[in-house]
């Protein structure tokens, strides 16, 4: 069974849902750590709650980038982690981490990469007026949302959508989607072929 690390900054719903798809059964996974930059964020709860070892840092107190991805590094080699899941973390991953884990470090974003990369994609999507927007589910690069898609799923905005609307949307296809993409990915080996996007 592959080991996973998921990374993430704020409330962690996403994390919350892949603790339940594994817990079911709908994940075969172990998930090894999670990984906070953000003391106190919410997620550290949710790990706490089902049993997950931590490891929550401020990059206030390094150097550099590299010096807390050196730490990370070394916890997730001692852990022999297969895969980093990104959900909701809020930085971009460097070269220390990506020169040994490209290939194996998947991101969900609340767009249709590439439209509205970045932060606050919800908001991005709504001051564009956009018609569509939705879910993607990518292979993580040095850029910001950059890496090949793995899948994506579309919303129609309404005409009176709201950010809050809109994120709910959102969740509850992210609270599917991911963990299935996961189980694919984890236990099937790539859902890739070359840069070409696989919408499940
Ligand atoms: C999700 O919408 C995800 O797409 C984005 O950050 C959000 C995290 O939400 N990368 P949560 O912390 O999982 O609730």
């Amino acid at each position: 069974m592959k080991k996973i690390a998921v990374f993430a900054s704020g409330s962690g719903s996403n994390f919350q849902a892949i603790i339940d798809a594994v817990r079911k059964g709908e994940l075969e996974a172990a998930i090894s750590l999670l990984v906070c930059d953000k003391p106190g964020a919410y997620c550290i709860e949710r790990a706490r709650t089902a049993n997950i070892p931590t490891f929550v840092f401020n990059p206030k107190n390094y150097h550099s980038k590299a010096d807390y991805e050196q730490e990370i590094l070394r916890l997730l080699e001692n852990e022999k982690v297969d895969f980093v899941i990104l959900a909701g973390y809020m930085r971009l991953i460097g070269p220390t981490l990506l020169k040994e884990y490209q290939g194996r470090i998947v991101n969900i974003h609340p767009s249709l990469l590439p439209e509205f990369p970045g932060k606050d994609a919800i908001g991005q999507a709504l001051a564009a007026k956009a018609k569509w927007s939705g879910v993607t589910i990518h292979y993580v690069d040095e850029g910001m949302d950059t890496g090949p898609i793995i899948a994506q799923e579309r919303i129609r905005l309404e005409e009176n959508e709201t950010r809050e609307s809109l994120q709910q949307k959102i969740h509850a296809i992210e609270h599917k989607l991911y963990p299935a993409i996961l189980q694919v990915l984890l236990t099937k080996g790539e859902v890739i072929s070359g840069k070409k996007a696989c919408t499940y």
